[in-house]
């Protein structure tokens, strides 16, 4: 495993597969977009474009389907919400992370929602002939204090080894047939090789206990892999499946996150990070404490 910068293309565009039908949170996801639940105070899309942006992505290619369109205009300037607000002398600070520069951020549709392969495969043109993030908004990666964010540790491993990686994290065995699993080579510190990889293994035949945990920089061969890609677990048209094709023909490698995550695409990981952010908010971290040591008693 070589560990010398080779500058590799930069990672200036990134996928958000937000197509997907939401069913794990009916009703509440029926008219709303699972991407718009708040946690505390601003949605899931919020925090992984913030961190996005922190990891220094320009373009934001939003994968959408139908109803999902309150995502698009979650990053347009509300006019009207703002002249009112300015007009009653109110802080327009809050909507700043929201107000996307005209011509970064751009909706393609998935029509029909075949699976995530099939959503990442729809940003093709968009995407073109360079490397790329993708982001799976419902994984919430947030940063240790004074740390940096998933994706930011993720492009500075990727200066250092190039072609395809992943964030993994590890679980307890009973819970990896839910998850695309990896096949760990030679390891050094947070990144490991990845041998193979396979999508909701049963416990038996899963190769290890890290998960893919829904952070990606994939070069753009993978468009031509899922081009031609059949449908795998749970009939859907996998991503895991043609990253699986890629391994032994480019560099891939996994970087585990020194971070937090929360699978918000859960109910229980959802409360969870909302009960962890909320603790760590200095306006209210300690009146959520107090809140939940009475609920405890
Ligand atoms: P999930 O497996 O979490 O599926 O998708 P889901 O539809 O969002 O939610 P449930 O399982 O029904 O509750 C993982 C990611 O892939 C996107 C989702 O929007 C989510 O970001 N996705 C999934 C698509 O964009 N299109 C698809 O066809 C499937």
């Amino acid at each position: 495993m070589s560990l010398k910068p080779i500058s590799p293309k930069p990672i200036r565009k990134a996928v958000f597969p937000v197509a997907g039908l939401g069913t794990r949170f009916l009703p509440a996801t029926k008219v709303v977009p699972k991407e718009l639940l708040p946690v505390v105070d601003r949605p899931l899309i919020q925090y992984a474009v913030d961190e996005a942006r922190e990891a220094g992505i320009e373009q934001l290619i939003l994968v959408t389907g139908r109803g999902k369109t309150g995502i698009v205009e979650h990053f347009d300037i509300a006019y009207e919400l703002e002249h009112t607000m300015s007009e009653r002398g109110k802080d327009l600070s809050l909507l700043e992370a929201t107000r996307a520069t005209p011509g970064d951020v751009i909706a393609v549709r998935q029509q029909v929602p075949l699976g995530l392969g099939h959503a990442i495969w729809c940003a093709r043109a968009i995407v073109g002939d360079e490397p790329f993030a993708i982001f799976l908004p419902d994984e919430l990666m947030v940063a240790k204090p004074g740390g940096t964010g998933c994706m930011k540790q993720m492009v500075e491993t990727y200066e250092q080894v190039g072609g395809n990686l992943i964030s993994v994290l590890e679980v307890p065995m009973e819970q990896v047939s839910s998850y695309g699993v990896i096949d760990p080579g030679a390891a050094r510190g947070n990144l490991t090789e990845v041998k193979g990889l396979v999508e909701k293994p049963p416990q038996a035949e899963a190769p290890s206990n890290k998960i893919v945990s829904g952070r990606y920089i994939l070069q753009p061969e993978v468009m031509r892999v899922l081009e031609t890609q059949g449908k795998g677990a749970g009939g859907e048209i996998q991503l895991t499946d043609a990253m699986a094709k890629m391994i032994g023909q480019q560099p891939f490698h996994a970087v585990t996150f020194d971070g937090f995550r929360y699978d918000c695409g859960s109910k229980i990981g959802f409360v969870e990070a909302t009960l962890a952010i909320a603790l760590r908010r200095p306006d209210m971290g300690e009146q959520v404490r107090a809140i939940a040591a009475r609920l405890l008693t």
